[in-house]
């Protein structure tokens, strides 16, 4: 199995740009569902889980091409309505067809997603906004079986669950009321950027959506929609993870193609614990980073967007293990995404777990070990642990990272770090605890 070695303590400098974010692409991918005209997408970010949506489209009649980092997609065959287990496990974002499928083809059967690493993720949201808008829905068999064979109607539906609202869950709603009759208002709708961002693309398709990036959504359903060329926004998650290295490692770096607006929440965290940072505002979007003093720990919760994202959540604890001090961490969103605590203690970190909340002794320093990643985010803390840790740490299962990054580990190494790929198996150095 491929597994990446790092090798700890050097500092990162100079310049790297931020891919397309994932986020903002996968669901755009799935609009494609929605229109018979080409659409164009440029910063694709070419990550495996947008490989899976582009698999999973072209099982349901959708033809793409993808060529540096530009993916057209056109819609074929409008007959296939059913999102395969095969595909679905691999990627939850596969759910985000549902809404398409079922406003444009009146018909959907999506694998119910299953378990996953960073806990219980239900679906019950999604499943509630459309049967509001008339789709029948029967769930058997580990499928979501849908249909509207009068086509769906506007409706009041509510994206409030107990941790927040559902970012892919307002996708699917507000995609399927784009062709809806009448009109639907989304209640507690997502308001991240990735669901701004893909809203705007469906108005600039002909779609009529009003409110986006406050919780109250408004869509007036249009009979069509057409094709366009879109840019996917920079991924905020990918930027903070840089931003997160540069500040373990106490590095100086320059970010291109970050939205710091996107940021926020995130940027004044890093400068509580003494980061500084410019927006140069010019044309490549360029931020400059200086982390040599970051060494103040903070406590936080993770929490739907403009706060921190769950997503960057655990590269914030790898961050936090080696600044002296105590901090505390709990994620809201996900509140069992934990998993990467106990590899982090493998290398050294001290925390403590009270319920759902982490506490955190920064301990100055971490050593290299053996560590697992069990999850997208999780593999990137480790990542980030290891340029923090004394000597070599290796991380196995590395195919959670290739999910969700563009080339992470490339794009560190083009900042000064050392890690290496390994595609075979490789004899494990044993080394005597220092
Ligand atoms: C999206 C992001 C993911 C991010 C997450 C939270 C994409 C492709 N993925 O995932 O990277 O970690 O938002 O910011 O954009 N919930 C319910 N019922 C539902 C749906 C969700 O209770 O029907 C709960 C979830 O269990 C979770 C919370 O709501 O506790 C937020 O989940 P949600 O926003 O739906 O996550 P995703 O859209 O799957």
């Amino acid at each position: 199995m491929p597994h990446i070695v790092v090798q700890g303590g050097t500092s990162l400098h100079g310049t790297v740009r931020v891919s397309g974010a994932k986020n903002a692409a996968l669901p755009m991918m799935a609009a494609a569902i929605l229109t018979d005209q080409p659409l164009r997408l440029s910063d694709v970010p070419d990550l495996l889980d947008v490989q899976t949506m582009n698999q999973l489209l072209s099982s349901l009649g959708v033809a793409s091409s993808f060529f540096q980092n530009r993916l057209t997609l056109q819609m074929i065959d409008e007959g296939p309505c059913l999102a395969d287990y095969e595909l679905v496990r691999r990627m939850r974002a596969s759910v985000c067809v549902l809404g398409p499928l079922l406003t444009k083809r009146r018909q959907a059967t999506v694998s119910l997603p299953g378990g996953c690493n960073i806990g219980h993720r239900p679906i019950d949201l999604h499943l509630r906004g459309l049967a509001a808008m008339g789709a029948e829905i029967e769930v058997r068999s580990g499928y979501v079986f849908a249909q509207a064979r009068q086509g769906l109607r506007g409706a009041t539906v509510s994206m409030a669950g107990p941790q927040g609202t559902s970012v892919t869950g307002t996708f699917n709603i507000m995609a399927a009321a784009t062709l809806a009759r009448g009109t639907t208002v989304i209640e507690y709708a997502a308001l991240e950027p990735e669901i701004v961002a893909v809203g705007e693309m469906l108005n600039a398709m002909g779609a009529r959506i009003h409110g986006l990036g406050t919780s109250r959504i408004t869509i007036e359903g249009v009979e069509a929609l057409s094709g366009g060329q879109f840019t996917v926004i920079p991924d905020r998650i990918e930027a903070g993870t840089l931003l997160v290295a540069a500040a373990a490692t106490k590095s100086a770096i320059q970010l291109a193609n970050v939205e710091p607006s996107h940021l926020t929440a995130v940027l004044d965290l890093l400068g509580e614990m003494g980061a500084t940072m410019t927006s140069l505002g010019d044309a490549t979007q360029t931020l400059r980073f200086d982390g040599t003093n970051v060494s103040y720990p903070v406590s936080f919760d993770a929490l739907p967007y403009p706060d921190i994202p769950t997503d960057l959540q655990a590269q914030l604890m790898s961050l936090l293990c080696c600044l002296p001090g105590e901090s505390r961490i709990r994620d809201l969103v996900f509140p069992d995404r934990l998993m990467h605590v106990s590899e982090l203690c493998r290398l050294g970190a001290d925390i403590r777990l009270d319920g759902n909340a982490a506490i955190i002794q920064g301990t100055g320093s971490l050593s290299g070990a053996n560590v697992m990643a069990s999850d997208l985010r999780a593999s990137a803390a480790l990542v980030i642990a290891g340029l923090i840790a004394r000597g070599e740490t290796t991380i196995h299962r590395i195919y959670h990272l290739d999910r969700g990054y563009e080339q992470l580990e490339n794009k560190l190494n083009t900042l000064g770090a050392q890690i290496e790929r390994m595609d075979v198996a490789r004899e494990t150095i044993l080394r005597r605890p220092a």
